[in-house]
Parts: C-alpha cells; sequence; structure tokens
C-alpha cells in the first residue's frame, strides 16, 4: 500500500482537519481583537469532507483530529464525526475546543464516534481565564471537562498555553489538579505568527523552565511512542495524571513530526509554518478524482522541509493558528 512518508523518513498516519476558522473566543495570544473573517471561501462542506477522509485513508491515516478555529460551531460537527469515524482504516478520531459547547455536547459527539478530546483551558483561575479568552465563562468550560471524563473518553487533555506574566503563576494549580485526575496537561510553548509579535516578546516562557522544574519534583520522562509526535511526556507516581510540553523551539521538535494538515478552505499544509498550501479543493468534487487526489497528496510530501526554522525567526505566512487549526 502507499503510505505518507516523507524524504527524511518520517511517516504521517495523523491528519489534522480544520473545519473553520471562526471561533467564538478572543484568545489574547490568538485572535485579540475576535474573529474576523478575512476570505471569501466557504468551509468544506460535509461531503467534500468526506472525499478528502477517504483519500487519505487509503495513503494510511490513521488518526484525525478536527480542529479549527472551533469546530463545534459548525451545526454539522456531529454529522461529519460519525463520518469520519465510520472509514475503516482510522482508529481514532479526535476534536480540539475551547470547551464553549461542551457541558452540553460531550456526550452527544461521544455518541456520534469521537473517542478523544483536547480542551483548551489557559488558566485554572476564573479571572485570569476571562482576561485571556474574553469569556467569562471558567466555570461551564470545567463543567465541560467533566462532562467529557464522565463520557467515557479514552484520552481528555487540557491545552494550556503559559505565558510570563499571564497565567505562569497557575503551573502549581495545574499540577494539584492532576493528582486526582486522570487528565493529560499539555503546556504549549506561546508561538511567534504573523500577528503577534510584540506580544510574544513580551509574554514568551521557554518549555525548558518547566521541564526542569517538573524533574527537580520527581517527575520522569516518558520514553516517546511512536505516534506520540513531537510532545515530551512526564508521569509522576502520585499523580493520576500526566503533563506533556510542547516546545516548538527546541532543537529536533521538527525529527518526530507526524502530522499532516489541511485547512478549513481545503489547503494541504506540510507545517504549521512557512508556506501557503496545495490547493485540493479542485479535487474534492467528486469520488472519481481520488486517485488524482492521492497522487497530489504524494507529490506535495516530497517537499515537506526538515524543520520550521522557528529558531531563525521564521514565522511564515500564519497570521494566527486559528487559520489553521493550530
Ligand atoms: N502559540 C501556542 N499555542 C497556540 N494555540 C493557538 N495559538 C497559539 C500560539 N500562538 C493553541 C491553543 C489551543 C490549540 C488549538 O492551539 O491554545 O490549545
Ligand atoms: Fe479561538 Fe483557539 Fe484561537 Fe482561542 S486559541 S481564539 S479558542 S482558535
Amino acid at each position: 500500500m502507499l503510505t505518507l512518508k516523507d524524504n527524511f523518513d518520517r511517516k504521517f498516519e495523523y491528519l489534522r482537519l480544520s473545519i473553520t476558522d471562526e471561533c467564538n473566543f478572543k484568545c489574547n495570544y490568538c485572535l485579540p481583537d475576535g474573529y474576523q473573517r478575512s476570505h471569501q471561501n466557504e468551509f468544506l462542506s460535509h461531503q467534500e469532507i468526506k472525499h478528502l477522509v477517504s483519500a487519505f485513508t487509503e495513503l494510511g491515516t490513521k488518526k484525525v483530529r478536527i480542529t479549527g478555529g472551533e469546530p463545534s460551531l459548525r451545526k454539522d460537527f456531529p454529522a461529519i464525526i460519525e463520518s469520519i469515524s465510520n472509514f475503516d482504516g482510522i482508529q481514532k478520531i479526535a476534536t480540539t475546543t475551547n470547551g464553549y459547547r461542551l457541558q452540553k455536547d460531550a456526550q452527544h459527539w461521544f455518541d456520534a464516534g469521537l473517542d478523544a478530546i483536547n480542551v483548551s483551558v489557559d488558566s485554572l483561575d476564573a479571572n485570569t481565564f476571562h482576561l485571556i479568552t474574553g469569556k467569562n465563562i471558567f466555570q461551564k468550560v470545567m463543567d465541560g471537562v467533566s462532562a467529557c471524563v464522565d463520557a467515557g473518553y479514552k484520552q481528555v487533555k487540557i491545552n494550556s498555553v503559559l505565558m510570563k506574566g499571564v497565567n505562569d503563576k497557575d503551573l502549581d494549580l495545574y499540577i494539584n489538579w492532576i493528582k486526582t485526575q486522570p487528565i493529560q496537561l499539555r503546556f504549549i510553548e506561546l508561538m511567534q505568527t504573523g500577528d503577534n509579535a510584540e506580544f510574544f516578546d513580551k509574554h514568551h516562557l521557554s518549555g525548558l523552565w518547566i521541564k526542569e522544574k517538573l524533574l527537580n519534583e520527581g517527575w520522569v520522562q516518558k520514553i516517546p511512542l511512536s505516534h506520540d509526535g513531537p510532545a515530551q511526556i512526564f508521569a509522576h507516581d502520585e499523580f493520576q495524571g500526566e503533563i506533556g510540553l510542547i516546545m516548538p523551539y527546541s532543537k529536533d521538535f521538527c525529527k518526530s513530526c507526524n502530522r499532516l494538515r489541511v485547512s478549513s478552505t481545503g489547503k494541504l499544509h506540510l507545517c504549521l509554518f512557512g508556506e501557503q498550501g496545495v490547493d485540493l479543493r479542485d479535487l474534492l468534487v467528486d469520488a472519481s478524482q481520488k486517485e488524482a487526489l492521492k497522487e497530489r497528496i504524494l507529490l506535495a510530501l516530497n517537499d515537506k522541509k526538515e524543520s520550521h526554522y522557528l529558531q531563525s525567526g521564521n514565522t511564515g505566512v500564519t497570521p494566527h493558528l486559528a487559520s489553521i487549526g493550530g
């Protein structure tokens, strides 16, 4: 069978598919002025998504994460989950959400076939949460997280971008929280994008600082599994939860890259940073185009670069991560 491999021997069995770039939050590092539509294109239709995922599964994709913007803003979100989970080759379907609809919908999405969920919770203090996201709904989001645990998801992860002078004081709160919660906390290092340079300079906090603290407090780094991707995972005997560190500025981050991205308007992005994307949309019109679609994807992969070159100040063409799904 054909597989998605690049010239640096990386295998891509994980697809991150954005279904909208719209978001109802105003995270200070992402969309501080709220969502503004910057293109006239319609988002991929449910049918186009099916054609796309069908081709990817034939190329060996085993895991799909539905991203945004905020994916649950789409009315057909549960239907999309169901269609993707019905493909034979798909072993895992996940989403990343800001948690806005979780309390109400966590169970529905689970019933539709969703296996795993990442919720962005950038502070465990209600005021700071409000300050970062522009939404005064900390408790509602936390109740949503509990609803996920109750619904029986295989995996509930919490994403947090720790920022100097904003929410770095919450680190101990987070760590204490997972003493009794089977949750994986993921601290994502703030990334510089086209729109947030000034903010980045002021608030970027290196994940190495967190790593050092964890090691000092008895956390042990786990041996990476091939499907972990670039996260470094830490565990501790006295804690039910785990901690993942995502440090895009660290050396060799890209070596374990295992994902491809498709934007909400049908562009294939080989990297979060640094390129315009390869348009796939003209090949999503009907099922008879599948072979051509697969060929275009394989051809594009030949161009995947070894690294994102972020360390050299590259922020690429990505204005903010809502535009490509983080
Ligand atoms: N740097 C790091 N993480 C970001 N996210 C969005 N923008 C950035 C950025 N500039 C994260 C969100 C969310 C995930 C989808 O992407 O916090 O958890
Ligand atoms: Fe929306 Fe996520 Fe961006 Fe926050 S980080 S504004 S929740 S897309």
